[in-house]
Order: C-alpha cells, then structure tokens, then sequence
C-alpha cells in the first residue's frame, strides 16, 4: 500500500490557519491597523464598503516595504518582528506571529501598494488564493495602501456565515476603537461606503478618550497615574455615576494591547465596590505597561488574552491604582490603606522577580490586606470549588459576575421549611425547562393561583402581599412586571407587532457611531415592538412613532437605555438578536422597584403575572415571587 501522507499545499494550509485568525471582517481590520501601527504609522486611514464584506482598505504613511519584503509578507511564519525565540519574551510590537497577511491572502483577494521612504518608485502586488499574480513598479507616497476585496470569496460556509452589515460594522468599530484608542498620537479614520464614520485627530490620551466615548465624559474622567518599577498603570475611570446596568465603555491594555481579562475587570470592580450600585459597571481606560518578560501574549491567536507571571500582583496593583485614583479625587472620602510607599516597597516592585521575593510580597501586610478583603485572587473560572469558597468568605459583596451571591433568602436564614417553600426559586433556566405540550402549566391554575379579588398590600412599595389558593405570595414588583411584558413583547415580536403611534413631532437621537450604528441594526426589530425609527443623517436617527401602549416624550431615555441593555446581552450567542431585544425591552420597560403603585396597578399586574407562561421567574431567571404556603407557615410557628 502506498504512504499516504502528504503535505498540504501552501494556500490550503494558509486557508486552514486564517480560519484562527480571521473570522470576520472586523478581524482583519484588526490585523491591518495593527500592522500600521507597527510600521511606525502617524496617520491611518480605514475604509470599508458594505461593512468590509466587499472592501477593507488600509492606508498608512509608516515606512512601507521593499519589493522582496512585499512578497515575502504574505508567506505565513513570515515576519519582521521577531527573529529568534528570545524575541518572543521581548514583544514590543502588535503583531509578532507572521501569520495575518497570509491568512487574509488566503480568504480575499489582496492589492497591496507600498514605498519606502529610500526608493524611488514604490511596487504594487496582487494576490488571489496565496498567489502573487502580478507584481509591477507603482508611483506611490511613502507608506502601505493595502485593500481587501470579497473576503471569504473563496469560503462560502464562512460568507454565508457573516451576520448584516450593521452587526458586522458594529465589531468594525468595536476593533477601530481599541486600536485607535491605544495609539492617542497616530490620526485615524473611518469611512464607511465613502461616509466618514470617525475621524481621530492626533492628542492626548485623554482627548482620544473624549474624542471616542463622547464628549459628555469630558468631566467625568477621574485620571490614573501609578509608575513603579514593576509596572506603569495609567489612564481614566468614570466617577461612579458614569456606572451604568451594562458593561459598555471598559477597556483594559497592557502594552498597548486591547486584551480581555475577567480576572482584571474583577479588581477594578472591587475598587469600585460600595460607591456604585450593585450590579452596575464602571467606566474605565486603563493601560498596563510592564516588562515584556513578565508577559505571554501568545496564548491565542487574536493575542486578546494574555498571561501575566504573575497575575496577582497586577491584581493588586490595578485595584490599588484605582481606589487611589478614586480617592486623590475626592470622589471617596476615605482610603484604607496608603498605596504610593507601600506599593514601592514591595520586593516585587523594586526588584526584579524571583521566587523569593514572590514569597516575600505575599507575606507583606499589604499584600495580606488584598488577599484577605477580597480573597479575588481564588478566582479561577476553572476552579469551581474555589469560587465557592470564595463565595461563601464574601457573602453579602458582588461576585465577579456582578451578581449578588446569597439569592435564596431562605438559604440566608436557615429557617427549615421556608427553603422548601421557596424552592421554587432555584428555577434558574426557566426558557430551558420545557412545558410539556399539551398539559396545562403547572404553575398555572391547578397550582398556585391568587386568590380573586382578594386585598392586595404593597410594601416597601417594592413587593406586593397576596394571598393564593395555598397561603400567600410576596411578588417582586419589577420582577413580576418583567416577565409580563416579556410575554407580551414576545407574543408581538413573532406576530403582528404592537401597533404604533406616529410622533406629533418626531425625536432625534444623535449617538455615538457604534450606538447608532446598532440602533439602525435594530430598527426593523423595534419596529414589530412598535418604535418607527429612521436613519437621518450621520449617527442620527429620528424617531418617527412610538407603540401605541407607551406615553410620548421620553423616547430618547428609553431608547438609550434599551442599547444599553442590549449591549448587555450582546456576548449571549445562545439568543436570538430579536430575543434580546424583546429581553432588553422588557427589562427597560418593567415598573421600577420604588415605584407607588395603586390598588388598581397592582391588580392588573398580579393578575396578568398570572397568565403568563411562567410566572414564577423573570427570563433572566430571578425569581418573580416568593410562596410561604400555609402548611409551611404554619410549621414554622409550631403548629
Ligand atoms: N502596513 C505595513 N507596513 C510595513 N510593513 C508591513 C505592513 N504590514 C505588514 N508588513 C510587514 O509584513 C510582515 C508580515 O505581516 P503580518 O501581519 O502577516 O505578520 P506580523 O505582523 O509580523 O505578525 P502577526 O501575524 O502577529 O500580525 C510584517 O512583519 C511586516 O514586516
Ligand atoms: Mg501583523
């Protein structure tokens, strides 16, 4: 029998490999500008059509490449960044892999013109399937103009496979922004089908900053200045009313890449912990910058993720940073510690790392201060065990997922039989728990049922008492009012629509790019829940009817506040974009804990709780209400 290994031939291979690292447009907008960046780029010019399914074009002024180097780009392991594996531990650049070209060659067609400051005419290249399939001499300024053209021509599965150009210009911004946001002294811009989206003068970080977030942050940035020897920390956070529902503006870089980090993110929520309400998110700009050595970048191919050596050091230090930062500014009135000497005078700070001095910061009290408060450092999404423990030495604070830890109030007061009566609140997938054809809910008439006409009593004007066939409910206003309107939204959403009411005199909305670019997205959507919005001109949008059910006037608060739910659902791949929709609305729209309501409110929402399809639990899975059945009561008085 023949061997029947062999190699895979180069463009195949490539296609294999752009799979990691190309995933949609906004992926190779990323490793472009990247590359920019790397060519020591002081103004970069982004252009997309058709939301770069049919053009991504970079143009750059860095100092572009030889004819050889030209071809020898678009080989995969071919880079001018690193040389030798010692390299790798020293990475000062964005790119270092030698991969993204070839895999962008691989799944578009590719025109590449480019000039270097020291020869006369520049060369021009054009490649198809990895092939080169012409290369001549070009008069072209100094710099890169790279363009993309069809990506995934060649990879159906992959084209069909890419989301409406609003989505995927969404993640296009999303990418501009990082990169530009990391580079305040380079000029960006981005058009899009000849439309200037953004247009990034050269300054500071902080104008960058306003420049991307908005002007309306301008004063609202508390700055973050710490230098040791170990690491630099810089950049802003939002004062704590800037912290909205839903994790929006928050960007963290180390080395002046974009990087994601729960583990991070945790430490600066800690900061912030008891000056913003539970489950809201800071705002926050925060560059990390430390000794390459101290780093692995190269832990996935988009280089997002990173590993610190050690990590909880960073930890520390971020959290640190920040309460300071937070506290020079008044916008805490005390400090529990001292952060600038006992920060410097951590072994680890002043001197290089070794195991010792590992050792030795660990032991330092404050180092023993952060580890005991907030024990963060046993986060580990992996060890599960772990986060209990954590969990339990933390109860009452947030966990890393925003949300509060003790949620089954019978847990909390160990009171036998209660939990039994509450069980109902460990539903935690309630959409993942199917109702069985045919047969009737069960938490429906044959089961719990408020007791018709019976008195209703608010308390705290938050919950609402009522008694039920088998003792007594204490319902969630906001949460019951949640799940009601979730029902009615998605009854509209799949049917006729709720009917809408045009605007005697229609709102503008004037956004942010990426939040009107969303909006527009979303617009055919909203408008089967009974919003007409229309695009009007660069990040406007005009509010032309409201659903008939909703008072006018107020449609530019909810509307923002409806992205910024959205936002919140957006890394939920599991729902549908019409499901978070509706989920964002009905959250948007429920009644506020807080709120008065009158008997009559009442009525109709316990009621109307009542003929949903499970009144027992918000879509999101909390608990609507509590029961304490009589039998259960009863027991608890003894008798
Ligand atoms: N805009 C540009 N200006 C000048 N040189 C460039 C430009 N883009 C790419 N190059 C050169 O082409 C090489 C290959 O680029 P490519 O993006 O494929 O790899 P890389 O940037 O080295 O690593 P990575 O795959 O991690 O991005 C780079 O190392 C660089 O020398
Ligand atoms: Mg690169």
């Amino acid at each position: 029998m023949p061997d029947i290994i062999h190699l895979l031939p180069d463009n195949i291979a490539n296609q294999i490999a752009a799979g990691e690292v190309i995933q949609r447009p906004a992926s190779a907008v990323k490793e472009l500008l990247e590359n920019a960046v790397d060519a020591g780029a002081t103004e970069i010019r982004l252009i997309v059509q058709e939301a770069g399914k049919s053009l991504i074009q970079v143009v750059d002024n860095g100092k572009g490449m030889s004819e050889t180097d030209a071809r020898m780009a678009f080989e995969r392991h071919a880079t001018s960044k690193i040389s030798n594996i010692d390299d790798l531990f020293h990475i000062r650049t964005m790119g270092f892999r030698g991969e993204a070209l070839a895999s962008i060659a691989a799944v578009a067609q590719v025109e590449l013109k480019t000039k270097r400051e020291e020869d006369e005419t520049g060369t021009c290249l054009e490649i198809e399937n990895s092939r080169v399939t012409r290369q001549e001499p070009v008069a072209c300024p100094r710099g890169t103009n790279i363009a993309m053209k069809n990506l995934f021509f060649n990879v159906p599965a992959r084209r069909n496979f890419l989301k409406s150009n609003a989505a995927e210009m969404r993640h296009i911004v999303d990418e501009f922004t990082r990169v530009s946001m990391a580079f305040p002294s380079v000029f960006f811009s981005l058009n899009n089908n000849s439309q200037q989206l953004m247009h990034l003068e050269k300054g500071s970080l902080k104008q960058r900053v306003v420049q991307i977030l908005g002007n309306t942050h301008n004063a609202k940035l508390v700055s973050v200045q710490e230098n040791t020897d170990y690491l630099n920390i810089y950049g802003f956070v939002g004062k704590p009313e800037t912290a909205r529902k839903t994790r929006g503006d928050q960007y963290f870089f180390v080395n002046q890449r974009f990087i994601r980090s729960a583990y991070l993110n945790h430490a600066i929520m800690n900061a912030f912990r008891d000056m913003i309400p539970q489950d809201s998110f800071p705002l926050y700009v925060l560059f990390i910058d430390l000794d390459p050595t101290q780093l692995d970048i190269n832990v996935h191919p988009t280089k997002q993720e990173i590993k610190f050596e050690d990590e909880k050091i960073v930890y520390a230090f971020v959290q640190a940073a920040v309460k300071h930062a937070l506290a020079q500014f008044s916008v805490t009135p005390t400090l529990d510690f001292d952060l600038d000497p006992s920060i410097q005078h951590l072994d680890a700070v002043s001197k290089p790392v070794s195991e010792e001095k590992k050792a030795s910061v660990a032991s330092s009290s404050l180092y023993q201060t952060f580890t005991q408060k907030n024990q963060a450092h046993f986060i580990e999404p992996s060890q599960k065990s772990e986060l209990k423990s954590w969990k339990d030495l933390s109860s009452g604070t947030q966990g890393p997922s925003g949300r509060s830890d003790t949620q089954d109030p019978s847990e909390r007061s160990g009171i036998p039989g209660l939990a039994e009566a509450s069980a109902i609140h460990k539903v935690k997938s309630p959409e993942a728990a199917p109702l069985i054809p045919g047969l009737p809910n069960p938490y429906l008439g044959n089961r719990i049922q408020p007791i018709e006409g019976a008195p209703l009593q608010q308390l705290l004007n938050t919950y609402i008492v009522t008694p039920t066939n088998r003792g007594f409910i204490l319902v969630h206003q906001q949460s019951a009012h949640e799940r009601v309107l979730y029902d009615r939204y998605s009854t509209a959403a799949t049917g006729k629509g709720i009917p809408s009411q045009k605007n005697l005199f229609p709102v503008t909305l004037q956004l942010s790019t990426p939040d009107a670019i969303l909006l527009e997205e979303l617009a055919p959507d909203l408008q089967l829940l009974g919003y007409l919005i229309e695009p009007f001109g660069k990040d406007s949008l005009i509010v032309q009817g409201t659903p008939a059910d909703t008072g006018q006037g107020n449609e530019k608060a909810i509307l923002e506040n409806l992205l910024e739910q959205f936002k919140h659902f957006t890394s939920d791949m599991k729902f549908s974009r019409r499901e978070k929709l509706v989920r964002s609305m009905a959250k948007q729209q429920a009644v506020r804990a807080g709120q008065p309501l009158d008997d009559k409110e009442m009525r109709m929402l316990v009621e109307e709780l009542f003929t949903t399809r499970q009144p027992n639990v918000t879509p999101g899975g909390d608990p609507t209400y509590i029961e304490f059945r009589k039998e259960y009561v009863d027991k608890l008085f003894g008798r």
